[in-house]
């Protein structure tokens, strides 16, 4: 091995191991972004090159295009795929209902109009991204660039009349200019610490013109899988049924990193 990974390396990993198990020759796939969505495109490079696996991935950034395309899967934009089978995507935050805070790496808007075209979202998570109430994590919102303060300024007096703990916004800056997502628009951050009321909160954003779209995915996730640093994982979906717990294998998985 060329490097040890860290525990929570090995989380993400872990996660993503399992994840790709769900992904079923002739699938049209949706492909994350984000670090732990990276390991699971990563995964399945490895079953489209070991297997034959032959699948059709719809990549929800330019950077995770790019890294699908370096591990040698087949990618279709969603105009070309239209509807797909299954998205695979990492999180945030994710609570109880399996709702989710997404967007911080920038991408939930591709991220979310590509999981809501999918019949099943699966998401990947470390345990520390379990929460008992959504909002400790900032909420991004996706913004036109036209008028940008502007929509900040109804935004924060939206959030006057919204069951939230904290109503700070700020613009996502990338050194010293605003952060710039793959759609060309700005990113605002909502620090609102505790959300009261999710769907709301979500609904209520969408609603102020100049928003393209929030970071709140509400009802679109159907599985979580929880990746532990020792190579447990554990599957959750929203039915209530009780979790299935696994243990991945690192050893078969060496390849994947020893260049990392
Ligand atoms: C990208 O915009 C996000 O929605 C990511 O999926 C999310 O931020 C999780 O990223 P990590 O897996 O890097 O924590």
């Amino acid at each position: 091995m060329a490097r040890e990974l860290s525990p929570i390396e090995k989380a993400k990993l872990a996660a993503a191991r399992r994840a790709v198990d769900f992904v079923e020759a002739g699938m049209r796939v949706g492909l994350g972004t984000g670090s732990t969505a990276a390991w699971m495109v990563r995964c399945l490079g490895q079953r489209v090159r070991e297997e034959g696996l032959k699948i059709t991935g719809v990549p929800t950034s330019v950077q995770t295009a790019a890294l699908a395309r370096a591990e040698g899967i087949s990618i279709v934009t969603l105009e070309e795929a239209r509807w797909l089978d299954l998205t695979i995507d990492g999180t945030d935050e994710f609570d109880a209902d399996l709702n989710l805070i997404k967007g911080g790496g920038g991408a939930h808007l591709r991220e979310k109009v590509v999981a809501t075209a999918s019949d099943q979202m699966i998401v990947i998570a470390d345990a520390a991204k379990e929460v008992a109430c959504l909002g400790a994590f900032p909420l991004p919102i996706e913004v036109i660039p036209f008028g940008w303060q502007t929509t900040k300024a109804l935004v924060e007096e939206m959030l006057v009349s919204l069951d939230v703990m904290g109503r700070e916004v700020t613009i996502r800056m990338k050194g010293d200019q605003p952060f710039v997502s793959d759609e060309g628009n700005r990113i605002l951050d909502l620090h609102l610490g505790r959300i009261g009321n999710a769907r709301q909160v979500a609904l209520a954003l969408n609603q102020v013109p100049g928003v393209v779209e929030n970071g709140l995915f509400i009802d679109i996730c159907d599985r979580v899988v929880i990746g532990h640093g020792d190579g447990r994982v554990v599957v959750r979906d929203f039915s209530g049924a009780p979790d299935e717990v696994d243990r991945i294998d690192f050893a078969a998985t060496e390849n994947l990193f020893a260049d990392l």
